[in-house]
């Protein structure tokens, strides 16, 4: 059973939404809750896994399972640069943060004022590495990486381009144009190379968390 696969076995989750900041007192963000991530990594905690939890802009709770290190990472960069440390002495890594496709091309220090002499402001924004694709790529025989895809149209069509231009083991394909984030609930389609897409029912993040963990320890003995 998945307690004696994962056992001392070492995951790292992402959750939450990344933050990229504009000025001291503004960022850019999204609406994750961070209720999913940290669904799979108590779900991991409680089968007897080390998990480090990294953690961008969360609404929820943190857990306080003793088995399970939090790491806050807010922007995209900084969650990469830790991931990048730490996923060489780990098995897993589960991507369910909302990471920031782009981040403010120039940090201002001082809290920008407003413009007297016109009506509009333009930030320009610069592209965020991929973190999943960076660590997948670095990725092991004997490591898992499983990535989530958010899409509000072309659901799987969408997906199965990250699964491949991401060099996942697993995607997890959710439709967001449902009030996804933030919600207790979801319907997911899990895609892999060299199987069928497994459509799973509407259920509870922690039901999807128990299933996710599942399918880890599955493939971990292989
Ligand atoms: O936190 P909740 O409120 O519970 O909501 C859960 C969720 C909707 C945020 C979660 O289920 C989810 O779908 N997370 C992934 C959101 C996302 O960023 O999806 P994406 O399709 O833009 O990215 C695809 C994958 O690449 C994701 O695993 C993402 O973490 C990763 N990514 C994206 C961009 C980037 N620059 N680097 C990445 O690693």
């Amino acid at each position: 059973n998945k307690e004696d696969i994962l056992k001392g076995k070492k995951i790292i989750v992402t959750a939450g939404g990344t933050i990229e900041a504009i000025d001291p007192v503004r960022y850019i963000g999204n609406r994750s809750s961070g209720k999913m991530g940290i669904a799979i990594a108590q779900e991991a905690a409680k089968c007897g896994a080390e998990v480090s939890l990294l953690v961008g802009n969360i609404t929820a709770a943190l857990p306080t399972d003793p088995h399970i290190k939090i790491y806050q990472t807010k922007s995209a960069r900084e969650m990469l640069a830790k991931l990048q440390e730490i996923f060489p002495q780990n098995d897993g890594l589960v991507m369910a943060a909302a990471v920031a496709d782009y981040h403010p091309k120039e940090y201002v220090d001082h809290k920008i004022k407003k413009n007297q002499a016109s009506d509009n402001l333009t930030i320009e924004l610069e592209e965020n590495p991929d973190i999943l694709k960076t660590i997948a790529q670095t990725k092991r025989s004997d490591q898992i990486v499983v990535g989530f895809a958010a899409e509000t149209n072309d659901l799987l069509e969408n997906a199965h381009r990250k699964l491949e231009k991401k060099h996942a083991d697993f995607i997890v394909a959710n439709d967001v144009s449902k009030n996804v984030f933030g919600s207790d609930e979801d319907q997911v389609t899990i895609l892999s190379k060299n199987r069928e897409n497994d459509v799973w029912p509407l259920m509870t993040k922690k039901k999807v968390a128990e299933k996710i963990v599942q399918l880890i320890a599955d493939h971990l003995t292989k």
